[in-house]
This record gives structure tokens, sequence and C-alpha cells, in this order.
């Protein structure tokens, strides 16, 4: 499957428009769905996105803009110095959902999702850097799919490098040519960062559509709970999700997917399969993931 654009796989890419086409033409080649640099069929969808309300819509509201482009273009509101594609900033905090919500957006649409993720394409192809992220663009829309570029940032930063220096020299090529790539794609692109202050304004001109996610709030932690506590799960009685969902302030989605993982850990190796998940094994999990959260991997 092609993990990485390869020159060959570039000159073979042919446009699929069926879902089942799809399906299959990836099935037939082993693709791995969750492999990192991939062309995904998306499996995960807006349900399985937990946010408020009003980020949920914002997310609707994207879609509206794909799903409903031939009117805006009526309308005479497509024409704008974004060009005819769209560029949608997933931004806010890490492990919120800004991933997941990428592949739930490429799903609602039908349509593949080709991520790149800068920092290891860089530093898996030194050198051909900005070669291979135009090859990504035309990749993506030879495809028709979404192109997906997770941690933004590091390719559309403000930083001004020095130029005198080679290395900097290359950082300001490869981002005016994003920036020009950017606009002349007339697909679906999402961004996603934790660090959308470091956007230059540049880019921020050709972003159509800006959704912030943030940490989850008591009742959106109350929902994860549910989604990451299955009813099969041995969960001890004096456990309550309000109990939980206290606790967990201050932590994200994916923290929280990652403690009840830990407390469930805890519990097998204490007492093995017949275990109960309790809450000496919770209230462990929770100063681990937030030990973790203020230590580890900060953006
Ligand atoms: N808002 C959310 N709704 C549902 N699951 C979430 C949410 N946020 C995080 N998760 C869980 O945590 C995992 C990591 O989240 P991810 O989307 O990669 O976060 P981000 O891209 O914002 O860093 C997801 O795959 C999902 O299982
Ligand atoms: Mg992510």
């Amino acid at each position: 499957m092609p993990i990485l654009y390869k020159k060959e796989d570039m000159n073979n890419v042919l446009p699929i428009n069926s879902r089942k086409e799809m399906v299959a033409e990836m099935q037939g080649n082993g693709a791995d769905v969750r492999s990192r640099f991939s062309l995904m069929i998306p499996e995960r969808t807006l349900e399985d996105v937990i946010v408020p309300e009003i980020v949920m819509n914002r997310l609707r509201d994207s879609l509206a803009g794909i799903t409903h482009r031939k009117t805006l273009q009526k309308w005479g509101l497509c024409k704008n110095k974004t060009g005819a594609g769209i560029v949608i900033n997933l931004f806010g905090p890490p492990g919120t959902g800004k991933t997941l919500s990428a592949e739930a957006i490429a799903n609602a649409i039908e349509k593949k999702l080709f991520t790149v993720s800068y920092s290891d394409l860089e530093s898996k192809l030194i050198g051909e850097t900005a070669h291979n992220i135009e090859k990504a663009f035309e990749y993506a829309g030879a495809n028709d799919a979404v192109l997906f570029f997770d941690e933004a940032d590091s390719i559309l930063s403000k930083r001004v490098p020095d130029p005198s220096h080679s290395n900097d020299h290359e950082i300001i090529a490869i981002r005016n040519k994003v920036l020009k790539l950017m606009e002349g794609f007339s697909g679906v692109m999402i961004l996603a960062t934790n660090l959308a202050e470091c956007f230059d304004s540049a880019a921020r001109r050709r972003i159509t559509d800006q959704v912030e996610f943030s940490m989850p709030d008591y009742e959106t932690r109350i929902r994860l709970l549910e989604k990451f506590i299955p009813p099969e799960c041995p969960v001890s009685e004096e456990i309550t999700r309000e109990w939980l969902a206290t606790e967990t302030e201050g932590l994200s989605g994916g923290d929280i997917e990652n403690l009840v993982y830990a407390a469930a850990r805890k519990a097998l190796r204490e007492n093995g399969p017949d275990c109960v998940i309790g809450r000496t094994h919770f209230s462990d999990a929770v100063n681990q993931q937030k030990t973790a959260a203020m230590q580890v991997g900060k953006n």
C-alpha cells in the first residue's frame, strides 16, 4: 500500500469515486487504515466525537461549507482569496479530538483521508521535503482524498528563521511552497495544531474554517466516561461517573481514555480477570495521568 507517496505510486494513481470501490482498493492493497502516513478509509464518525454542542456545530458548519459548495458558489461566496478549496483548521490542546475529527469529517463526506505529518515527513525524507509536500497535494487531489496536515504549526509557523543558515533557507522555501499549494488546491484540506498561535498571518488568511477544541468540561467528561467505560467493564459500584468526572477535571479526552485503561490494568495485575476496578485503581490512574499531562509532551 502507498504508505508514503513514492514516485511510482504517484504515477499510477487513478481517481476513485465510489466508496465501495475505494474500500475494495484499500483492502486489496492490504491497507493498514490506522497507519500514520496513509491514505486511509475513515472509520470513525462524528458520532464518535464527544465535544460540547458549540464545537460540534462548528464542525457541522464546516461540513455544510463542503456539501453546499455549489450553492455557495452560486451565491458568489466561494471566490475569495483562499481559492476554490476549503481549508479547515482544528486547533486546541493535545488529546481533545482533533485527529479524530479530521477522520470524522472525511467520513461524513465519504472521502479517503490522506494524512501527512510534517515532522515525520521531514525526518524521513530530508532534503526532499518540498518536493514531497507538492506530491502530497497532487496525491490527495488525484485520489479525491481529504488532505490532512497534522502538526501543521511545524510548517506554517511564523517563526522567521535566519535565511543565511541553509537549513532555515529550506524552511522558508517550504513554507512559501505550502502557502502557494494551499491556494491552488481545490479539494478539502484539514490542518490540526496544538500551537495555532504560532501560525503566520499568510497561513491564517488561507484558512476558511477555524474550529477551536478545548479541554472537556464536566458534562463532556461525563459523556467521555460513558464512552470509555463500556457496560461490560467490571467497575465497582462505588464508582460513579459524577465522581470520576470531578476527579478528571483538567484532563483531555485522550487522557481519560488512557486512564480507564490504566485503572483496568492495575486491577488486573492485583486480582486477575475476575477483578473489579475500584476507587484506588481509578484514583491512582487519575494521578498518574495528571502527572503525565503536566510533565510529558506538553505540546
Ligand atoms: N473529543 C473527543 N471525543 C471522543 N474521543 C476523544 C476525544 N478527544 C480525544 N479522544 C480520544 O483520544 C484519542 C486521541 O485524540 P486525538 O483525536 O488524537 O487528539 P488530538 O488530535 O486533539 O491530539 C482519540 O483517538 C479518541 O479515542
Ligand atoms: Mg492529533
